[in-house]
């Protein structure tokens, strides 16, 4: 499973970079605003230089055709934008059209696998299923995920699933065991999923005894 993250926040993503495991980043207008990025082009031309892979930004318009010209738009920006485009039939309308110009599309989200069977037979790159969301109000968010990879599977379509609206480490080990191809996830859990408290008072025991050695 890949990981990407998913913060607009540009120190966040270049510490996040640093790690070599990161090799994509998702950001939607709340991350952007979260950020406080005024200029919505620049950031996302200084992310995806950053990153050198595939960054989503987000198109805001409701109607298929503006948001055609929005996503053709934003794909000229950088060769690593993927336009993010919502589970509407706009949306569907949108991506069976960018599908076929070869602008790679993440449709976003994405809550049932009615939504993701339409969103990949429409040709998208990328479903973004949001596993927290659908977690807060009380489904499983997992399930979905691993419904999409066997739905995807089964007919051999080439749409990658990126879980998404991940909230804890847990949630990633679970989207490695749904099969998920990629799962974007904030710099606060990226940190937790490195972390362990027997590795950290490893270290601590292994420094005391070597220098316990050193005095003897
Ligand atoms: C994914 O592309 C979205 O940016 C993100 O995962 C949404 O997560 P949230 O539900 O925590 O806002």
């Amino acid at each position: 499973m890949r990981l990407f993250l998913d913060t607009a926040d540009i120190d966040d993503i270049r510490r996040g970079m640093k790690l070599g495991v990161i090799t994509g980043v998702t950001t939607n207008p709340s991350l952007l605003s979260k950020a406080k990025h005024v200029d919505y082009k620049s950031a996302i031309i200084e992310i995806c230089s950053i990153v050198g892979g595939p960054v989503s930004a987000e198109a805001l318009s409701q109607e298929a055709g503006a948001m055609v010209e929005e996503a053709r738009d934003l794909s000229s920006w950088s060769p690593h934008v993927v336009v993010k485009i919502p589970c509407t039939a706009q949306g569907m309308e949108a991506i069976s059209i960018l599908s076929k110009e070869g602008i790679a599309t993440n449709l976003t989200l994405c809550f049932s696998l009615n939504q993701a069977i339409l969103g990949a037979q429409a040709g998208a790159t990328y479903i973004s299923p949001f596993v927290g969301r659908l977690d807060d109000i009380g489904h499983d968010g997992m399930e979905l995920v691993s419904d999409i990879v066997d739905m995807l599977d089964y007919y051999d379509l080439s749409t990658r699933v990126i879980a998404a609206s991940i909230r804890h480490p847990m949630h990633c080990v679970a989207a490695v065991k749904a099969g998920a191809h990629i799962a974007t996830v904030p710099y606060g859990v990226l940190m937790q999923m490195v972390e362990h408290p027997l590795t950290t008072q490893g270290i601590a025991r292994f420094l005391e005894d070597w220098q316990r050695l050193a005095k003897d």
